[in-house]
């Protein structure tokens, strides 16, 4: 299991603090929630504090757009010093054309799908995109109860790969806690975001260690 810290739950005082805790995990990836205060309603950070972050941290980083038009905008953010950008089905229009251009920037390129949404409209993509990205909250803030359902839909689109044939990353976002991460693993997801559970924590380095172990634990 690979787990990506997301930075919104740090102090927004002290990002470079942030970084340095996901490197002491280490963790996977850092995932940077970026929300536009019209897809959801949040506002966090753009394109200059990503590209502060890339020029202050190794570690790759996971964007998660949750804009609006998206369309516009993602192949900026692929060109900013991402590592992956993952935009929302519910706000793109023509995914398969932002999909394509994230990926000619040599970016790895996401779907993320909403509590609603099913699985199965990712039929005529699933071999374009890199990463889905199943959220288990509704995106906008840190620290929300994680929705179970989400795990039903890791296991749908698993077998959804499995019998299109194509190998893709699927993710968790929300509410993910050494509670869960293990019920995760089990339904077939590869990366988990924690927010909360991460910076919320007495040891926060300590504990992206400590999900990743729980992931792992044998029933
Ligand atoms: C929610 C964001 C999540 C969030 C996770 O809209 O996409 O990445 O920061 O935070 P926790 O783990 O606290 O739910
Ligand atoms: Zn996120």
């Amino acid at each position: 299991m690979k787990i990506a810290p997301s930075i919104l739950s740090a102090d927004l005082a002290d990002l470079a603090g942030a970084l340095a805790t996901c490197e002491r995990g280490p963790a996977d990836w850092v995932h940077v929630d970026v929300m536009d205060g019209h897809f959801v309603p949040n506002l966090t950070f753009g394109l200059p504090v990503l590209q502060a972050l890339a020029a202050r941290t190794r570690l790759p980083l996971d964007v998660h757009l949750m804009i609006a038009n998206p369309d516009a905008m993602a192949e900026a953010y692929a060109q900013a010093g991402a590592a992956a950008v993952t935009v929302h089905w519910e706000a793109a229009t023509h995914l398969h054309r932002i999909l394509t251009a994230i990926r000619r920037h040599g970016v790895r390129c996401g779907v993320a799908l909403n509590p609603a949404t099913p699985v199965e409209l990712l039929e005529d993509v699933l071999g374009d995109v890199d990463q889905v990205l199943l959220m288990s909250v509704n995106p906008g803030f840190s620290g929300q109860a994680f929705i179970p359902r989400a795990l039903d839909k890791a296991r749908r689109l698993g077998a959804m790969a499995a019998a299109a044939g194509v190998g893709i990353a699927i993710g968790l976002d929300g509410g993910v806690s050494r509670s869960n991460i293990r019920r995760a693993a089990e339904a077939g997801v590869s990366y988990c975001v924690a927010g909360s559970a991460v910076f919320g924590a007495p040891d926060p380095p300590g504990e992206i260690r400590a999900l990743r172990a729980a992931s792992e634990e044998i029933a």
